[in-house]
């Protein structure tokens, strides 16, 4: 008999919506808008194919990369995330303050390791990233959904919200929102920083897709308008070098970056040291800031093309977001049309074969809310499959509102 703990229940809805999320990205008949994968042109593979010969073979670092390493990560990654990543964003930070994780998820989970107790409440976008929802469930939080508009989480639902149920944290997705593609404005991110001091909440900024702008000018993270050390940055690498290296970084002040040492070592001891040693000297040799513009461009040219077939093939009253950087884009299809039972026609259907995720699953609050709505992931899919899944995926919407 299976003996599971609490916990696994709890995270029952999240990890049947995480589930599907990752099923359809296994068919490869299948033109897909569902998972949030880069691009395989954006994955360094000749570059890494180097760097691996030098440090294995010239550098003789092959017993670093092979041996356990420091808890917190090695020093030249974390002086890459200090330099090459925050100082320019405005944020200045001491590589001590950073411990590298395997992944952004990992980040997530040593938070709520080092936060959450069964019914802590956490604030959260509505709709917000699944995954991280089934990691909150997963230590038996309670997630409350927090109001979005164009510019991101509303602040005013936010203070009232924090009145109200008195959360342990506030869960953030900045920039570029997964699932949304939206933007918090500058005014909201200050906000922000301010409410976590003012009622003594931790706000937990997840940023893994700011540095994929390729319009619009950049704001500075929340955490750059934090005085008191209630906001914690959570990132990732996933997006902008390799997601399958599984690396991350959690940025917080003294006291906080102490006692995930503590998280760390009881969790994984440390993160792979090869992947760190590789990411590290992509950054140290100079390689970022070529391959930041290329993937830049890449994903531009990849928005354009969705959000001109989008307009073209998707029946009138159709709305859109116009995201200035990272790989979504959210649609609200009207005529009261449900993507959760389209996509299975969607994806079974041999005329259209066509995935996205579907709305629902991203709202906490559940009970229909987002049923009409889906995320378009445009990241991964070239120019002519996009315009061919957006016209296949247009006709069967088409063919529903007759
Ligand atoms: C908002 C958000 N946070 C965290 C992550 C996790 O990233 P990683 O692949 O580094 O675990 C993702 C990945 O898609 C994401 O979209």
């Amino acid at each position: 008999m299976s003996k599971f703990a609490e916990r696994i229940n709890s995270m029952e809805n999240s990890a049947a919506v995480v589930k599907r999320l990752f099923g359809a990205m296994n068919d490869p008949e299948i033109i897909s808008f569902g998972g949030g994968a880069p691009a395989r042109e954006a994955l360094p593979v000749d570059i890494i194919r180097e760097i691996t010969n030098d440090i294995m073979r010239t550098e003789k670092r092959g017993f670093e990369a092979l041996q356990y390493g420091p808890v917190v990560g090695i020093k030249d990654l974390r002086d890459v995330v200090v330099n090459d990543l925050l100082a320019p964003k405005g944020v200045s930070a001491k590589s001590d303050n950073i411990v590298i994780t395997s992944g952004g998820m990992e980040a997530i989970n040593m938070l709520c390791q080092l936060y959450i107790n069964p019914g802590d409440i956490i604030l959260v976008e509505s709709p917000s990233f699944v995954h991280s929802i089934e990691v909150f469930e997963m230590f038996q939080a309670r997630c409350i959904p927090v109001n979005m508009d164009d510019n991101g989480m509303d602040t005013d639902d936010l203070e009232a919200k924090i009145i109200q149920y008195n959360p342990k944290m506030v869960y953030v997705i900045p920039t570029f929102q997964n699932p949304t593609g939206i933007t918090l404005s500058l005014e909201r991110r200050k906000k922000i920083a301010e409410l976590g001091s003012k009622y003594d909440v931790i706000i937990l900024e997840d940023d893994p897709y700011r540095d994929i702008r390729y319009s619009g000018s950049d704001l500075l993270p929340i955490k750059s308008y934090d005085k008191t050390g209630h906001t914690i940055l959570a990132n990732s690498f996933s997006k902008i070098f390799s997601a399958g290296s599984r690396l991350g970084y959690i940025l917080a002040n003294d006291e906080v970056s102490n006692k995930l040492f503590d998280v760390k070592t009881a969790t994984n001891s440390h993160t792979s040291m090869l992947p760190q040693i590789l990411c590290a000297e992509f950054f140290k040799r100079g390689y970022y800031p070529a391959h930041h513009k290329m993937i830049c461009d890449l994903y531009r040219e990849r928005r354009d093309v969705m959000m001109e077939c989008i307009d073209k093939y998707f029946p009138k009253g159709t709305k859109r977001t116009t995201p200035d950087g990272g790989l979504f884009m959210w649609v609200e299809l009207p005529g009261g049309i449900n993507t959760t039972e389209l996509l299975i026609e969607a994806t079974t259907n041999p005329e259209v074969k066509v995935a996205y995720v579907a709305g629902e699953g991203f709202y906490v609050e559940r009970g229909g809310k987002g049923s009409n709505c889906m995320r378009i992931s445009f990241g991964g899919v070239s120019p002519d499959k996009i315009r061919v899944g957006t016209e296949r995926l247009g006709k069967l919407i088409n063919s529903k509102l007759k």
